[in-house]
C-alpha cells in the first residue's frame, strides 16, 4: 500500500487541520448546532444491552469527520478488517493469520486459517468444551487435590498477554465470582509468588501455567518454583496431575515441564498473546465466573465484532474511536491517550489496554518495512474515576498538553448502596469532567465568579487567571447499562478493533512484537555476569557500574 502521508485524503485532513481543524472550539460548535450530540453519537442496540458512544465532544464538524472517513476507505479498513476474518496471514512477519475474532465466533459459518485447516471452529470448540468439563468439575468441586480435599485457589502464573487479560477481567467480574478464588502471579520478582503461595494450602490449590510459547522465563520460572513448593508437601510427583494445569500452544515443551498431555488446554499460533483472553488463557476467568458467564463475554464480543463487520464506516463504533484517535495524534499532536472508567471493577482496564494498544501500534516501521513518517499509536494511560480526579485531572484541565480520554461508565451498579447516591455521585462527576474538559471555564467567567464571592478587585487580578479552564479538550463517552460478562466483551473488542483501525491507517503489523525482544537477549547475558567474581568490564560503563554496585553491596 501507498504511504500514507501520500493518501489524497491525509493530505485534505492536513488543509482541514490548518484551513479551520486547529481553531475549532467546542463551545462554538455546540453553540452552533443544537443538533451536535444526535449527529456526533451512536446507539449499538446489542442484544444484551445497549452501548451509547457519544463522541460530540471532538474538536471535529461533519466535513472533518467525512475526511476521516474517507481516510479509512483509502487505506483500505474494510478490505483489511475482511482478510482478518477470513483467516489472510496479515500478521506479515510472522506470517500468521489474526484470528482472535474466531474464539468468540458464535455464528455456524466456517472461519478458514489460510494455508492451514478450512474451518479451525471444531478445534476451537473443542477446547471451549474442555475448559466447561474442566471447570465445572472445579467449582463443583467435584475435582479432588491430592488429600481428596475439593480446590479452593486457582492461581493463573502467566505474564503479558496471559495475565493481564484474566487478571482485568476477573476483577471487573467479581460480582459473578463463585466458591473458588482466583490469584495471580506474573512478575519474575519472587515476592510476587511468594506472597501468593503465603495464602495457600498445597492441598486445595491448582495452579493454571499460562504461556503461549512456554518459553517465557518469568512464567516458567515461577511454575518451577510452585511446584517445588507444591512437592514439598505432596512428595509424590504423580499428584502434580490433580494441581497444575498448562494452557500453551507448545505441547511439547508442556510436557517437559512434568504437565499431562490431558491436562493442556490448547491455542493457536494464530491467536495473539494480548488478544487471547478468550482462548484457554481464559481458563482462570472462567473457573471464577463460571463458563456460562465466560460464554457471555464471548458473546458480548461475537456481536462487537458483527457491528465492526457490518456496520458502515460513518457509524462503526471502533473505526470512529480509530479515526479520532488517528485526528489528534497525527494533526493535533497529542502523545497519549487516557482510558477513565467510572467503575471500580474496571480498576485494570488500562493497565490492559496499555499492553493491547502499545505492543500492537507501538512501532515506528510500516509492514513492508519502511521507518513512517508520522506518529502512531499513543502512550495509553488511566485509573478509575474519581481516584484520577484527585491525582492527575489537574494537567488534563489545565496542563499544556492535550490528552484525548475515554469515559466509561456504567448506569447500573453492582453496589447500590446507601440508596444509589454513592453511584449518583460517581456519574455526575463523570458527566462534570468531560463538561469541564469540554467547556472550561473563561477568564471573565473566572472574574465574575471571583467578584460574587466577594473578595476585592486586586484578588480578582492576582487570581483570575489560575482558575481559567481553556477546555477544548476532546474526550469520548461510553455509557452502558451495567457491567456484566456480555457488556464487558463487547468493550474489550470495541477497542481491540480500534487498535486494528489504528494500525491498518498507520500501515504497521499490529500483531508482532519485536520491540520486548532485545531486552530479554541482554538479561541473558547479563545474568551470569552477576555471580562471577571479581569486577566486570565487559559491558558498556553505566552497565559495568550498575553490575558491580549490586555485587559489592550483595558481598556486604
Ligand atoms: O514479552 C512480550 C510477550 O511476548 C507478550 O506478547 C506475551 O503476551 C507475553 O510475552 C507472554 O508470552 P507467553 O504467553 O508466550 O508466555
Amino acid at each position: 500500500m501507498a504511504c500514507l502521508t501520500n493518501c489524497p485524503s491525509y493530505k485534505r485532513l492536513g488543509e482541514l487541520y490548518e484551513k479551520k481543524g486547529k481553531s475549532l472550539t467546542l463551545r462554538q460548535l455546540f453553540d452552533s448546532d443544537a443538533d451536535r450530540f444526535n449527529k456526533f453519537s451512536l446507539n449499538l442496540s446489542l442484544s444484551d444491552g445497549t452501548i451509547l458512544l457519544d463522541y460530540s465532544k471532538n474538536l471535529i464538524d461533519g466535513e472533518i469527520l467525512d475526511a476521516l472517513v474517507k481516510l479509512a476507505e483509502d487505506r483500505e479498513v474494510e478490505r483489511r478488517r475482511d482478510a482478518m476474518f477470513n483467516g489472510e496471514r496479515i500478521n506479515v512477519t510472522e506470517n500468521r493469520p489474526v484470528l482472535h475474532v474466531a474464539l468468540r465466533h458464535r455464528g455456524p459459518e466456517p472461519i478458514p486459517e489460510a494455508g492451514g485447516v478450512a474451518d479451525v471452529m471444531p478445534g476451537v470448540r473443542a477446547v471451549l468444551n474442555h475448559m466447561r468439563e474442566f471447570t465445572e468439575a472445579v467449582r463443583s468441586g467435584a475435582w479432588l487435590g491430592y488429600t481428596g480435599r475439593p480446590i479452593e485457589d486457582v492461581v493463573n502464573i502467566g505474564i503479558g498477554g496471559s495475565d493481564l487479560g484474566p487478571l482485568m477481567v476477573t476483577e471487573a467480574l467479581k460480582p459473578y465470582a463463585g466458591r473458588v478464588r482466583v490469584h495471580f502471579v506474573s512478575n519474575i520478582d519472587g515476592t510476587h509468588l511468594a506472597e501468593c503461595l503465603a495464602k495457600l494450602n498445597p492441598e486445595t490449590a491448582l495452579f493454571i501455567i499460562a504461556s503461549k510459547t512456554f518459553t517465557t522465563i518469568e512464567t516458567l520460572t515461577n511454575a518451577g518454583s510452585a511446584k517445588s513448593w507444591f512437592l514439598a508437601s505432596a512428595k509424590d510427583p504423580a499428584h502434580v496431575s490433580k494441581h497444575f494445569v498448562a494452557l500453551s500452544t507448545n505441547g511439547p515443551k508442556v510436557r517437559e515441564f512434568g504437565i499431562d498431555e490431558k491436562n493442556m488446554f490448547e491455542f493457536w499460533d494464530w491467536v495473539g498473546g494480548r488478544y487471547s483472553l478468550w482462548s484457554a488463557i481464559g481458563l482462570s476467568i472462567a473457573c471464577y465466573i463460571g463458563m456460562d458467564n465466560f460464554d457471555q463475554l464471548l458473546n458480548g464480543a461475537y456481536e462487537m465484532d458483527k457491528h465492526f463487520r457490518t456496520a458502515p464506516l460513518r457509524s462503526n463504533a471502533p473505526v470512529l474511536l480509530g479515526l479520532l484517535g488517528v485526528w489528534y495524534i497525527n494533526w493535533h499532536g497529542a502523545q497519549t491517550h487516557a482510558l477513565l472508567p467510572y467503575d471500580q471493577y474496571m480498576h485494570r482496564f488500562a493497565a490492559y489496554f496499555q499492553q493491547g494498544d502499545m505492543e500492537s501500534n507501538g512501532k515506528s516501521v510500516t509492514s513492508d518495512g519502511k521507518r513512517v513518517a508520522y506518529n502512531t499509536g499513543p502512550i495509553v494511560w488511566g485509573e478509575p474515576g474519581t481516584n484520577g480526579q484527585h491525582a492527575f485531572y489537574q494537567l488534563l484541565h489545565q496542563g499544556t498538553r492535550m490528552v484525548p480520554a475515554d469515559f466509561l461508565a456504567p448506569v447500573h451498579t453492582h453496589n447500590p448502596i446507601s440508596g444509589g447516591v454513592h453511584h449518583q455521585i460517581l456519574l455526575s462527576n463523570c458527566l462534570a469532567q468531560t463538561q469541564a474538559l469540554a467547556f472550561g471555564k473563561t477568564l471573565a467567567e473566572a472574574e465574575t465568579e471571583l467578584r460574587k464571592s466577594g473578595v476585592d478587585d486586586a484578588v480578582v487580578a492576582a487570581i483570575a487567571a489560575h482558575k481559567v479552564f481553556e477546555g477544548n479538550r476532546p474526550t469520548n463517552s461510553v455509557l452502558f447499562n451495567k457491567l456484566n460478562p456480555f457488556t464487558l466483551g463487547a468493550l474489550i473488542a470495541m477497542y481491540e478493533h480500534k487498535i486494528f483501525v489504528q494500525g491498518t491507517i498507520w500501515g504497521i503489523n499490529s500483531y508482532d512484537q519485536w520491540g520486548v525482544e532485545l531486552g530479554k537477549q541482554l538479561a541473558k547475558i547479563l545474568q551470569p555476569l552477576l555471580q562471577e567474581p571479581g569486577n566486570t568490564g565487559s559491558q558498556d560503563a553505566s552497565t559495568n557500574g550498575l553490575i558491580n554496585f549490586i555485587k559489592q553491596q550483595s558481598a556486604k
